[in-house]
């Protein structure tokens, strides 16, 4: 559509995207991931959470990054999570900082960003206790709250953002970050802040268009996501190395709890 989406990287990202079941959601998730890992390369790191196995990770090799797909892995790696922010809070106290700079201290610290495939099919999982489902509730409150100094963030995907079915309105502001696919008029009206006339979801053409704000709600741009069917995730992959910003089919992208 040759309007551009520029995302501005000077800050840990705190990425929603919304729309519908078969909107281009992983495509767009895929997409993002594959541009981060050009843009920052080593400055950032990858953990994902997939309770329908459609993500990225476990099909482009390049990415040695972890992916649970099992709701009994979920909390435990959501400590360990925790675990690497608060070590990361810890060592930014001694060292007299408010918080790591993600370009002047990228290399030391890499940006940690936690990516979510369906949201609500990782909340609302029935095979977790009611239990299990409120303390991953309670994580993503206290990870939105802190991550961000500690130079990590977040990128998730859902059909919806309703504070009944997913998270708490306080905690879903914390996305600076918009993307905003098909989806109800009810749902984009909750994630465009109001702002239902800018982002006009009823215009969207199909699978893959989406609307994109960061910071400010009032400015949308509208786009269509890269996409070609064949062996999509080799082709992305090798259409982003072809790039003149070059990232190479033998870079990986590491693995947060290996260091
Ligand atoms: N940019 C695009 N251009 C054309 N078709 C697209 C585009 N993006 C996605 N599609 C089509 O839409 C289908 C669904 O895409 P995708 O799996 O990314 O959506 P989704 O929102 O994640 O769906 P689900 O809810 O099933 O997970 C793809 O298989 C493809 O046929
Ligand atoms: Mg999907």
């Amino acid at each position: 559509m040759r309007n551009e989406v520029r995302m501005q990287l000077g800050d840990p990202m705190r990425i929603g995207l919304l729309a519908s079941s078969g909107s281009g959601k992983t495509t767009l998730l895929q997409n993002i991931v594959l541009m981060l890992s050009r843009e920052l390369r080593e400055k950032v790191q990858f953990i994902g959470f997939d309770p329908k196995l459609t993500s990225l990770f476990s099909i482009e090799p390049r990415f040695s990054v972890p992916v649970f797909t099992q709701p009994a892995t979920w909390l435990p790696t959501m400590n360990k999570i925790e675990q690497i922010m608060n070590d990361r809070l810890a060592e930014m106290k001694a060292r007299g900082w408010a918080k790591i700079d993600p370009v002047r201290h990228g290399g030391e610290f890499p940006q940690i960003i936690v990516v979510v495939e369906e949201l609500p099919s990782l909340i609302n999982n029935t095979e977790l206790s009611k239990n299990e489902q409120n303390a991953i509730r309670e994580w993503f409150g206290s990870y939105l709250r802190m991550a961000r100094a500690a130079n990590m963030g977040i990128l998730v995907a859902s059909q919806t953002f309703d504070s009944g079915v997913t998270i708490a309105t306080s905690i879903r502001s914390q996305f600076n970050i918009r993307f905003i696919g098909r989806c109800s008029i009810g749902d984009a009206n909750l994630f465009c802040e109001g702002q239902t006339d800018k982002c006009n979801v009823l215009r969207l053409a199909g699978p893959g268009e989406f609307y994109f704000a960061q910071d400010d709600f009032n400015q949308w741009v509208r786009f269509k996501t890269w996409y070609t069917d064949e062996e999509r995730i080799r082709t992305m992959a090798q259409a982003y190395s072809v790039d003149n910003r070059d990232i190479g089919l033998g870079w990986r992208v590491s693995n947060p709890f290996e260091d």
